[in-house]
């Protein structure tokens, strides 16, 4: 794929980006980043619990000063909108992160590094206009989680973002089957000199249980991050109500609700479908966003509206990457962008706060 290719003047949706993608990526760089676990039911999933809910429109309200602005750990947010963590963006464009940050700061929006970038953070965080987190998977040692922690802290990161849900990669059979590996010249340099993941056993046992889950986070790991750093943490990848007391006492300042886009346990159910059931157990105590299958200015106002602060997107800033590098990221987002600004307009909601639950159709409450 030739990076200065020009988007074609028919992407006018973020749909429009994966099918462009998937025209014209190297079927195994496709195969990693569609990366569906086992049958691909719970990505497919968070498409459809979207595409089942409906929208039910408040008529002549009064919009003017409307505004899709809001506040998040004392930062002000543009658009409830942010970069999810995603690996090795230089598989989709030279420039990899690089051309990311910069097309997120264009936009204001606010990007998380992920701990398997293929560009050195310090590198990114000097690009990056716009506010940055950190997605941070723990390392074997923790002196190495350490020091990533202090690197994001020294690059200015304003959050770190602990993913709890894949101590193991998922049963990738997509990816298995494209036979998909890492060229030359893409790695995750911000791991460079630190242990690799534990290994599987020489003896016979279990690779996963006696392998690499030797180094799986546990609530002990939440609070020692947490209370080893200013930053707040956000654990990324909770789906269970339950989690959620634990998460508050450990010491997170945020949730994201995630199946990890349905690349982790097959079968999970769709983010959205649980979003109201862990908002009501967090109760404003602390914020929670989601991440799954937001593809339209429609399904940010859903999440919102069942009580989601912002919404994180990872598969779309790929496509987007490859089919136009920065101008394409840059492009989707704004598409995003405006996408939730007419959703708001068309059903009478001139501000986040006023994006109540009643904005979801249900036949019984009319
Ligand atoms: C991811 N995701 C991810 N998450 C994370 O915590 N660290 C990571 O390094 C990655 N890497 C990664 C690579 C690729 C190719 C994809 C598609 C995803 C998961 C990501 O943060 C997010 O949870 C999902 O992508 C959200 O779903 P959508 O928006 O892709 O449907
Ligand atoms: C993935 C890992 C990197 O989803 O989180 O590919």
């Amino acid at each position: 794929m030739t990076p200065t290719m020009a988007v074609p003047p028919d992407t006018v949706s973020l749909s429009d980006y994966e099918r462009h993608f998937a025209e014209r990526a190297d079927p195994a760089v496709r195969a990693y980043v569609a990366g569906a676990g086992a049958d691909g039911i719970t990505q497919r999933a968070n498409r459809e619990a979207f595409d089942r809910l409906r929208l039910m429109p408040r008529a002549l309200r009064d919009l003017s000063g409307a505004t899709s602005r809001s506040e998040l750990f004392g930062e002000a947010l543009d658009y409830p909108i942010i970069l999810a963590p995603t690996a090795y963006h230089k598989l989709l464009h030279p420039e990899g992160e690089l051309a990311t940050a910069t097309a997120a700061s264009l936009t204001r929006t606010w990007m998380t590094v992920s701990t398997q970038a293929s560009v050195r953070l310090e590198e990114i965080a000097q690009r990056a206009q716009s506010p940055l987190w950190f997605q941070l998977y723990l390392q074997p040692r923790p002196e190495d989680t350490l020091s990533l922690v202090r690197r994001a802290e020294a690059a200015g990161c304003k959050a770190l973002v602990l993913t709890v849900d894949a101590p193991v990669n998922g049963v990738r059979n997509i990816e298995q089957r494209a036979g998909f590996r890492l060229p030359p010249g893409v790695e995750a340099v911000n791991l460079a000199g630190m242990a690799p993941p534990a290994a599987a056993p020489a003896r016979p046992g279990s690779p996963v249980f006696q392998g690499m889950l030797r180094n799986a986070p546990t609530w002990d790991s939440v609070r020692w991050l947490c209370s080893g750093t200013r930053l707040p943490v956000l654990l990324k990848g909770i789906l269970n109500p339950g989690d959620v007391a634990p998460a508050i006492e450990a010491g997170a300042q945020g949730i994201i609700v995630s199946n990890h886009g349905g690349r982790t346990l097959d079968t999970l159910p769709a983010t959205i479908d649980v979003l109201p059931l862990v908002a009501r157990a967090a109760a404003g105590q602390i914020p929670v966003l989601l991440d799954g299958g937001v593809r339209r200015g429609t399904d940010i106002l859903k999440a919102i509206a069942l009580g989601a602060s912002a919404v994180l997107v990872g598969q779309p800033v790929l496509h987007a990457l490859a089919v136009g590098g920065l101008a394409g990221v840059a492009h989707m987002l704004t598409i995003l962008q405006t996408e939730l600004e007419v959703a708001m307009a068309l059903t009478g909601r001139a501000s986040l706060a006023e994006i109540d639950p009643s904005v979801i159709f249900s036949p019984a409450s009319g």
